[in-house]
């Protein structure tokens, strides 16, 4: 209660800085549209850029460089003003906020862009990808390019601009090793969002609540739920392993991000500031990529180092079970993600 009160509170505190510090009044005039006009005589462009992950996970150090190439590229002329850990807005609010234009710039989790369009789940599709290269021979893909630019987010005044990696999730709980089917009976798990991943835990008889990022370590600490999911970077810059007993090593999902911006805001910048944040973007993907493969690796080490869970290797018949268990899932869901991109993806492999 007292941590979920103080993030409240910093929340707030957060609000009133950005409002204090007239931020929107510094900010280009992006009603205009007129794209084309140069930076020459304009104000400082400020693009506010919220995230849920710590300064210290991959998708945070990457935002905090990106910020610093556009201050470069720019010669000032544009700044990003980075607010990590929800400490602007969480889970709940950052999808409207970008709608809405109270920020400019965010990088969720793709499964969280299930509320404008439901096919962003085939990130949640079991075992889908085959590994990392797959993962981003995706990213690369004129199919990830259909999800990222769709008329879904258009309508909503998003687009997407790139994809930020972050890497397989794995099972985390404190009840007892997971290994098999059976041994999810009954738990509880704490889910990002969306069906696939309530249907994902239902296809192994656990159940599943959709708990915000921001909140999801108190949830653990007080056994709201028994169990969660994520990715080796996470866990550890969260500090999961303190409240959970055991790690499945199942690499049984993925977990990556989408940088989206509100679409009048960046469409309404200077042409050549533009350019300049689109370099700094492109410098700053290919740097969150190679973070996402060091700091997992790290991550992992760190984990097992810190002695607090017992870590879980699956063997191949195991992973095969999880695999075949997770079935149902595909027959409920593939209509939804549709076939198509499904099928584009597996054509990456
Ligand atoms: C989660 O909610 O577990 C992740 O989406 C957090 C993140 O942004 O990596």
């Amino acid at each position: 209660m007292r941590k979920f009160l103080l993030t409240i509170f910093i929340s707030l505190l957060a609000m009133v800085i950005v409002a204090c510090s007239g931020g929107d009044k510094e900010t280009t005039d992006t009603d205009s549209g007129d794209s084309d006009a140069t930076s020459d005589d304009t104000e400082q462009v400020v693009i506010k850029f919220s995230h849920v992950t710590t300064i210290d996970s991959v998708k945070g150090q990457a935002a905090e460089r990106f910020a610093e190439l556009v201050e470069e590229k720019t010669d000032g002329k544009a700044k990003v003003e980075v607010y990590p850990s929800s400490q602007l807005y969480g889970d709940n609010d950052e999808l409207d906020a970008l709608v809405s234009g109270n920020v400019h710039m965010i990088a969720p989790s793709v499964t969280k862009m299930v509320k404008l369009d439901p096919r962003w789940q085939y990130v949640d599709m079991p075992y889908l990808f085959e590994d990392q290269e797959h993962a981003r021979k995706f990213f690369e893909s004129d199919v990830a390019q259909t999800i990222l630019n769709s008329d879904q987010l258009a309508s909503n005044d998003i687009m997407g601009l790139a994809f930020w990696e972050n890497g397989f999730k794995h099972f985390m709980n404190d009840k007892q090793p997971l290994r098999e089917p059976s041994d999810f009976e009954g738990l509880k798990f704490r889910a990002q969002a969306g069906k696939v991943l309530e249907s994902q835990f239902e296809a192994l008889g656990a159940g599943s609540a959709t708990i915000a990022f921001g909140e999801t370590y108190a949830a653990l600490q007080q056994g709201t739920v028994d169990g969660t999911e994520n990715t080796f970077n996470n866990i550890d810059t969260q500090k999961y392993q303190e409240v959970q007993k055991y790690m499945t090593v199942s690499e049984h999902g993925r977990l990556d991000y989408a940088i989206f911006v509100n679409k009048s805001f960046w469409e309404g910048m200077p042409a050549d500031i533009r350019e300049q944040v689109e370099e700094a973007l492109t410098e700053a993907t290919e740097l969150e990529w190679q973070l996402a493969a060091d700091d997992n690796a790290a991550s992992f080490e760190n984990i097992k180092d810190s002695g607090k869970v017992e870590v879980i290797e699956l063997t191949d018949e195991e992973r095969q079970a999880l695999s075949d268990a997770f079935k149902p899932v595909y027959d409920e869901f593939s209509d939804v993600i549709t076939q198509e991109l499904l099928d584009g993806i597996e054509a990456l492999k």
